[in-house]
């Protein structure tokens, strides 16, 4: 007879990948996968520690998650505000799945894509100021539905800053996707509508996210080790 190998027949403490990956949250004790298993840029070897999620499953959730918001959105047209610069891979991916889903379906959506730049963080230590760059044209969002998609969100200060600026111009609605979330000490910590997966409070790199603008050229989401720290430390 078949026998169905179901994910929640695998035992969690056997750990692995579907203990691990059989909900959006990855474990503090998740070893990752070795960087033998895949290909990365040669100027970053011996900087990093090991993949925290390839490639392909980033891209894999990223189309689900376009499916639920595709799902969500209805009738309505959107404005996608893309937070730079970590959020661009993510953004445009997710766009892309929408574009997708959109075109095989009743209905085309209408997006707009706008961008907002934000600095807070100095070496892997988030900073107290945060800087909000090409806000100005924010006035554009009046009575819109806003899809608001970052890269990660940590202690979500930075999110609600910027939540407070769009709230200023009114729009009709707002939805903030991030691909990840910061499992961090803070119980008041900001959770967004969708997100792609919830991680361990370290600091990652790869797919848009950098460290001190590093890193962004890599596929896979990793951590670095303290050679790749030492390295592009400013
Ligand atoms: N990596 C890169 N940028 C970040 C992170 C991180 O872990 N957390 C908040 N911004
Ligand atoms: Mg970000």
């Amino acid at each position: 007879m078949l026998q169905c190998w179901g994910r929640w027949s695998v035992p969690r403490e056997h750990g692995g990948f579907l203990s691990t990956f059989s909900s959006k949250l990855i474990s503090d004790d998740w070893p990752g996968y070795s960087l033998d298993l895949f290909t990365y840029p040669q100027h970053y070897y011996g900087d990093l520690e090991y993949v925290l999620i390839p490639h392909g499953i980033i891209v894999d959730r990223t189309e689900r998650l376009a499916k639920d918001i595709t799902q969500d959105i209805g009738d309505n047209d959107i404005v996608v505000l893309c937070v730079l610069k970590g959020g661009y891979k993510f953004c445009a991916d997710l766009v892309e799945h929408i574009k997708n889903l959109s075109r095989n379906s009743e209905r085309f959506i209408s997006m707009k894509v706008d961008f907002v730049r934000l600095k807070s963080y100095h070496n892997d230590k988030s900073m107290e100021d945060m800087q909000i760059m090409g806000e100005d044209d924010l006035s554009d969002l009046r009575g819109k539905n806003v899809l608001i998609v970052e890269d990660i969100i940590g202690t979500g200060r930075t999110m609600k800053a910027l939540l407070n600026n769009i709230e200023k111009c009114e729009p009709k609605m707002i939805k903030v996707a991030s691909l990840l979330v910061k499992r961090t000490s803070q119980p008041d910590g900001f959770r967004p509508d969708y997100y792609g997966f919830e991680i361990p409070d370290i600091f990652v790199v790869g797919y848009a996210l950098d460290y001190n603008e590093h890193f962004r050229d890599l596929n896979h989401i990793c951590v670095i080790n303290d050679q790749g720290k030492a390295k592009y430390r400013v």
